[in-house]
């Protein structure tokens, strides 16, 4: 069996770390997982006056999480929240209301900084947001990446060894979270 998982990036910067960060969780993964970007960088700020005629570019977006078995968060901190970008990019794929395509959806949450609290704070408001989501949350292991220069090569490749260890665990233990959550998916 494999899963198609998408990942969304919380940063909307070309040189982001955090999409050098899923460019090296995309190698890592055990073959079951085959992961692919869902863009979040083309989206109008959401307001609930677009329900009615729902944009595109965000159907998309709901059309592609709808389409994976699990999602996976690679973000930033900003101000010790989630980027604006991402909080967008969620609330969309709730609406309009009763047609959330979060609803059941496994997730896990990751993130890079180059600080050493790392995206510690982030992380835990990204995942209190999808509880509210009701997407089981993948709780162990937690992975606060601090970015230094160098830590990840251009093709992705991880050049600290107990680091790409870890986060090849990190992913063994979502593919096993993807497993056991994803028969909750309402649409299968
Ligand atoms: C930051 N940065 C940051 N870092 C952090 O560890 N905690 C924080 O609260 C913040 N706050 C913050 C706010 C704003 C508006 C910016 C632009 C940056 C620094 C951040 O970790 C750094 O810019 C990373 O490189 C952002 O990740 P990407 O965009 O490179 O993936």
């Amino acid at each position: 069996v494999t899963y198609n998982v998408g990942y969304i990036v919380g940063s909307l910067s070309q040189k982001s770390i955090n999409r050098t960060l899923a460019l090296a969780l995309s190698r890592l993964a055990p073959p079951e997982l085959h992961l692919a970007e869902i863009p979040i960088d083309r989206l109008p700020l959401y307001s609930h006056d677009h329900d009615p005629s729902f944009p595109a570019v965000a159907q998309e977006l709901k059309d592609a999480i709808k389409a994976s078995d699990a999602l996976l968060f690679v973000t930033p901190e900003y101000n010790r929240s989630i980027p604006g970008a991402l909080k967008n990019a969620i609330d969309w794929a709730t609406r309009p209301k009763g047609s959330s395509v979060l609803d059941g959806k496994p997730a896990a949450v990751i993130g890079a900084s180059p600080g050493p609290i790392s995206t510690a704070v982030a992380q835990h408001h990204l995942k209190s947001i999808l509880t509210f989501t009701n997407s089981p949350v993948l709780g162990q292991p937690e992975a606060y990446i601090q970015f230094t220069p160098g830590l990840i090569d251009d093709r992705g490749d991880i050049q600290v060894p107990s680091t790409a260890e870890f986060l090849a665990g990190y992913m063994r233990a979502f593919a096993a979270h993807i497993r056991r959550h994803h028969h909750d998916i309402p649409e299968l």
